[in-house]
């Protein structure tokens, strides 16, 4: 969900649904805004998208210096008016908008009934903002002590806005799990789940820690802990720039991270890698090499495309670093009793910085004594923060929900990492490793060539707009990248796709293969290339309709497979980064074809800070 409000000298409506509208891709299945009529607080919601929010508002007078807005992934209570924030508490005395979820809302929910409260909604955030306020009145102490006793209460993860009619001027805000920037102006504050919001304002941003509470009124902000202890706030710089989180000419903004790949990939080399001098850097971890080089096992933990990544870093760090590699799904990790040993590293990855199951294993991870560095993109987010050190990505903001570039960037500052480990350790060859820095710094290049085939690839994309199934093979490297493929194109084109490792397919999938079923298979020029062209030949006898990405001058598979689409040469270990761009492409003509929208997927969120 996202979170955005205000309070300044500014007219906070418009202001709080440009930000919401900027947070969408956190979640939209409704939304809404509470606002000042003088000192009654007002709530207005709609189901849908922050448009149909906008479209009940126009016309209105609504004239407030303070607001607040919330853009919502439904948890507790399916998507409709009454489940969208804000929600009134039981008196109206307060409203209240909430990201995260409330886990023991349902014990609250029965003290407060057994008290005549009733509920109008099936949230665990109003649940929250009757607690508070029952609390509030029974006590006879401030709004904001009433918060920090409610909130001691609380199990699970929140972050949280609170208005009220007692002090129509003042906002409550708190966090646990769930993140929140506070953006500080000149007498006003700008409060949100990310910093985008803000930045058109102020780039000077406070993130809130874990049991803060935040308290806005006349101007002046203060923080204290759920106990009361008052904290001094570290006001960072943000550098994000307006045009990043912008469309920039590009229908959507996946379509506009698709083609910055070029960039992205070279930024997150920028100040690393220097192939004339044979020379890699990573600061994040200069201090922790040693241990790297030495670690007995890497356990890469992650969700989506983020644990796609993972798998690809799999192959690289086994291959030149010879240490041991498990991936695995942070939700799945988290719920077993892992083993860690002494000498383990974890290497958490996440886009975001913020997904809830990936913050909960690093914090077990943590708690079993483990060494855990995180591979994020987000500066100052939850996991970059709860990491012992790490290397950002540096892809810039990621908005489409289905992740492109984020995801080469990982896979780039993975695989140097895994180059640094192997170098210290020796185990890579000086000769191997100054190829492979000259082969990183060429993939920028590489990448723009593979872009430059769109409108190829848009003709295959509208041969299969209406395919009902896609398999998605490829063999080593390329497996995750087939995987990640088969995702892209569910994600965001709403047609079923599996990615399979290409010898496997005999073992299942096979059976699914007609002249119906479009086969999308990897087969590059590498060590596995005879053997992935004989399951291009088992597809083919079955009539299966293949798609087969190919290395540049590759003669051979033109003749035996439906389509084609060439990428350049690569070398084996980089090939990801480059084979992985044309099926981002498909995905994404696919998807518009069908008219679905890309950027905002049904169901999905961009950033899942629910468990
Ligand atoms: C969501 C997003 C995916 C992303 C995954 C992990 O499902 O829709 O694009 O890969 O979360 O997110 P993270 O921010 O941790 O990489």
């Amino acid at each position: 969900c996202g979170i955005v409000a205000y309070v300044g000298h500014r007219e906070a409506c418009p202001l709080v649904l440009k930000g919401l509208k900027r947070l969408e891709y956190r979640g939209y299945d409704s939304a809404g805004v509470a606002l000042m009529n003088g000192n009654h607080l007002e709530v207005y919601k709609k189901k849908g998208k922050v448009v149909a929010l906008e479209q009940e508002l126009a016309g209105k007078e609504l004239h407030s210096t303070i607001g607040m807005g919330h853009t919502r992934w439904a948890t507790h209570g399916e998507p409709n008016d009454i489940n969208a924030h804000p929600h009134y508490s039981f008196h109206r005395k307060l409203a209240i908008i909430h990201n995260g979820i409330i886990e023991n809302y349902a014990a609250i929910k029965q003290a407060l009934l057994k008290k005549g409260h009733t509920f109008t909604s099936e949230t665990d955030t109003e649940v929250l903002g009757q607690f508070i306020e029952d609390i509030w009145e029974n006590n006879g102490g401030s709004l904001e002590e009433a918060v920090r006793l409610a909130l001691q209460e609380v199990v699970g993860a929140y972050a949280i806005v609170i208005m009220n009619e007692t002090d129509p001027t003042q906002l409550i805000a708190a966090r646990k799990g769930s993140p929140l920037a506070i953006g500080v102006g000149e007498n006003e504050f700008f409060l949100a789940s990310d910093a985008t919001p803000i930045v058109e304002y102020t780039k000077d941003v406070i993130y809130l820690n874990d049991y803060e509470v935040a308290v806005i009124k006349n101007g002046v902000l203060t923080v204290v802990t759920l106990d009361n202890a008052t904290t001094t706030p570290y006001v960072h710089k943000v550098e994000l720039e307006l045009e990043a989180i912008e469309k920039g000419g590009f229908d959507h903004f996946m379509l506009k991270e698709i083609f910055e790949q070029p960039r992205s990939i070279g930024d997150s080399m920028r100040g690393r890698v220097k192939a004339d001098e044979g020379t890699l850097q990573l600061g994040g971890l200069s201090d922790y090499m040693d241990k790297l080089a030495k670690s007995k096992r890497i356990v890469i933990i992650g969700c989506g495309t983020s644990w796609h990544a993972g798998l690809v870093a799999e192959y690289i760090f086994e291959e030149l670093a010879r240490i041991p590699v498990e991936v695995e799904y942070a939700s799945e990790f988290r719920y077993r009793n892992p083993i860690i040993k002494e000498g383990d590293i974890v290497i958490a990855i996440s886009q975001s910085g913020e997904t809830a199951d990936t913050l909960a294993a690093i914090e077990l991870a943590k708690s079993k004594g483990a060494l855990i560095f995180g591979v994020c993109n987000v500066v100052g987010s939850s996991i970059a923060r709860a990491t012992h050190a790490g290397a950002f990505t540096h892809a810039g903001p990621e908005i489409g929900v289905a992740s492109t570039k984020a995801f080469t960037a990982q896979v780039t500052v993975l695989t140097l990492i895994a180059l640094a480990a192997a170098k210290r350790k020796g185990t890579i060859s000086d000769s191997l490793f100054r190829q492979l820095l000259v082969e990183l710094e060429s993939i920028p290049a590489k990448v723009e060539k593979v872009l430059q085939a769109a409108d190829k690839i848009k003709e295959i994309a509208y041969i299969f707009t209406y395919a009902r199934n896609f398999i998605y093979l490829g063999r080593g490297l390329n497996f995750p990248v087939a995987l990640e493929g088969a995702l892209k194109l569910k994600e965001i084109s709403y047609i079923h796709a599996e990615g399979y490792p290409a010898a496997e397919m005999k073992h299942g999938p096979i059976a699914l293969i007609d002249e119906d079923m479009p086969v999308v298979v990897i087969a590059t020029k590498d060590n596995s290339y005879e053997k992935v062209v004989s399951n291009i030949q088992e597809v083919k006898a079955r009539k299966g309709r293949v798609i087969a990405i190919t290395t540049e001058g590759d003669t051979y598979l033109p003749g035996i497979v439906d389509f084609t689409i060439e990428i350049p040469k690569v070398h084996d270990i980089l090939m990801p980064l480059v084979s992985v761009v044309p099926l981002q492409l498909l995905a994404y003509d696919i998807a518009v074809m069908r008219g679905r929208n890309v950027d905002q997927p049904r169901n999905l969120a961009k950033s899942v800070t629910v468990e």
